[in-house]
């Protein structure tokens, strides 16, 4: 596999940025303005107008923002990507890609690699900071949407060569664990030698020694006793929470498992101890002030001060993540840092965010762009009924048994499809299984990830598993479809790749080349963006762009059907790519 060569944008950027210099010989730190196009060619450079402003008035050889159009398409290097230019009037330029080069580009990525296809992305490490939920506690379907969106954005980062620390920064310290520990105590004294059967239910567990809590002002007053005890790490205590914590892990892992999620546990106990000596670092660089027997920092802009140790002496979330957020930064060295929690935590983050630029841990925002952080928000899920989901009126959805649902559906659905097809006999027990999985998984996740994350969006079966429309149940099989035809042809693929060569006659062949090509540049928006519904429209485009091909130009047995396998095929690879990324697991066969 060669190295990435760059997205199409990077690339005319570089041929652009020649034409600026000698343009401009004074000037050459413009930055190329391009960007696809869909009207009026494939590609535009919008340099001209903002140009103009700058120079106007001044004398020059530019008469207008066109003239600076011209200038920059008589100094263009030749190329082999350009086919044409044209200048409007205001000075934009459109660019018309040339079809043998589109075809030779397609042709270099099937033979070296979709990892040619990666964009270049100018970081060389990020944390991603999902999922995390809190031990003891349900692990909600807000925690699914961070593990979906974290795990997608994680992958992006990775495809483009960076490298992601992905970590779980689940909440497993603070005060509910003295209850959690003082109730075993109490309850099952028996505890060491019944183990985790004594806990049984977690969830149940965490209920009922809340409810002690609440009503029985002595057991309050042992559990917190009991919280100093095991920040002073007593061994009997930190056992008691090591079991607790290991409990609530395997369930997580459940979630993990089936949705083939990896990611490395750093809790929030990992920075307890790094905790103080944070806190005087602040201290010593004037940041933290007394407010109502509390230490605070005051941001500017916010209504609250972040309140970074209570006024019982105790360490809350703040100072966790902003210990969290040194640590990252110089331990792990990372460049980028981005935070996948709903939206309800961004003033949180903002205000982390902020403490951590006073602190010069960050760079003024107007001077260096990395390192930087980066809270990634989303929505909330709702039910039909258009409320917060959940599956009885007051009960919370288990996301194990949520996700086995969409399972089973797909499972029953694709039985009854292979049977009133007469295929049911062709397929094994296994492959339903992995089948079922693949496209029920990917359906849930496909659903979350369409959206644009910031909208609340609403959790329907019957919507995500309907195999028409914007659904992961179509793209699959749209893809399964295209292998098939691919296998249908006999014509072997690797021989094919190595001496067959595209051409793109028909314009819906040229369509379909462009928007394949493209594919470098929309990874680069959605991770530069931390927007995975961009990459998911892009493969929704592509299926559909895929389909007018097929209609419009006979494969098997025609005049072109080398090439326009290898469209087949490239299609495919790129579908591939895109279900990779975002954690789906392809259908081959359908
Ligand atoms: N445990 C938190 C919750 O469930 C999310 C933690 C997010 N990450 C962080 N560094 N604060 O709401």
């Amino acid at each position: 596999n060669r190295d990435s060569v760059g997205s199409v944008k990077q690339q005319l950027s570089k041929i652009f940025k020649v034409s600026l210099q000698s343009t401009f010989p004074n000037d050459v730190d413009i930055d190329p303005l391009v960007s696809a196009s869909t009207k009026f060619a494939d590609y535009q450079c919008n340099n001209a107008m903002g140009l103009w402003s700058r120079i106007k008035g001044k004398f020059t050889e530019f008469s207008n923002p066109n003239s600076i159009g011209q200038a920059i398409v008589e100094n263009l290097p030749p190329s082999e990507m350009v086919q044409s230019t044209s200048v409007a009037k205001a000075g934009f330029i459109n660019i018309v890609l040339s079809n043998v080069w589109i075809a030779k580009h397609i042709e270099n990525m099937l033979s070296n690699g979709i990892r040619e296809w990666a964009p270049i992305i100018p970081v060389k490490r990020a944390v991603v900071d999902f999922s995390s939920p809190n031990i003891a506690k349900e692990m909600h379907v807000g925690h699914l949407r961070s593990t979906i969106i974290g795990d997608t954005l994680s992958r992006m980062l990775e495809f483009s060569n960076v490298e992601v620390l992905r970590r779980n920064h689940v909440g497993d310290w603070g005060t509910q664990f003295g209850m959690l520990i003082e109730y075993l105590f109490e309850m099952f004294p028996n505890w060491e030698d019944a183990g985790q059967q004594a806990i049984g239910d977690l969830q149940e567990f965490y209920k009922s020694s809340k409810k002690k809590f609440d009503e029985d002002a002595s057991f309050k007053e042992r559990a917190q006793r009991a919280v100093v005890r095991l920040q002073g790490g007593e061994e009997k205590y930190r056992n008691a929470w090591k079991q607790i914590c290991e409990i609530s892990r395997r369930e997580f892992a459940q979630v993990y498992q089936r949705l083939g999620i990896h990611l490395e546990e750093k809790g929030e106990s990992f920075y307890n101890p790094f905790i103080p000596d944070v806190i005087q670092e602040l201290s010593d660089k004037g940041l933290i002030e007394e407010s109502e027997g509390a230490r605070v920092i005051f941001i500017e802009g916010q209504s609250i001060p972040l309140i970074v140790v209570k006024s019982d002496g105790g360490y809350n979330y703040a100072s966790t993540d902003l210990t969290a957020l040194r640590y990252r930064l110089r331990e792990e060295k990372a460049e980028w840092i981005i935070y996948v929690t709903d939206v309800g935590q961004q003033q949180h983050f903002d205000m982390v965010f902020s403490a951590a630029r006073r602190a010069c841990w960050l760079p003024d925002p107007k001077g260096n762009l990395y390192p930087k952080t980066n809270h990634v928000g989303f929505g909330i899920v709702l039910g039909q009924d258009g409320k917060r989901f959940r599956t009885r009126s007051t009960e919370v959805v288990r996301l194990v048994d949520l996700l086995d649902e969409a399972k089973n559906r797909c499972k029953k659905e694709l039985q009854q499809r292979l049977e009133n097809n007469g295929k049911l006999g062709e397929w094994s027990e296994q492959e339903l299984e992995r089948t079922a999985e693949a496209v029920g998984y990917g359906a849930v996740k496909y659903a979350d990830l369409k959206n644009n994350r910031l909208t609340n969006y609403m959790f329907s079966f019957d919507q995500m598993l309907n195999d028409k429309g914007n659904t992961a149940v179509y793209l699959l099989y749209a893809h399964a479809r295209i292998c098939s035809i691919i296998r249908k042809s006999n014509r072997d693929l690797t021989e094919l790749t190595k001496s067959g060569s595209i051409s793109l006659g028909h314009p819906d062949e040229r369509i379909l080349g462009l928007h394949l090509i493209r594919f470098a540049e929309i990874v680069e928006e959605a991770c530069m963006n931390l927007l995975p519904n961009v990459l998911c429209e892009y493969l929704y485009n592509l299926s559909e762009i895929f389909t007018r091909f097929y209609t419009s130009c006979q494969v098997i047995g025609s005049a072109e059907e080398t090439s326009r396998l290898l469209l087949c095929e490239a299609t495919a690879v790129v579908m591939r790519k895109c279900f990779e990324v975002l954690g789906i697991e392809p259908v081959y066969k359908i």
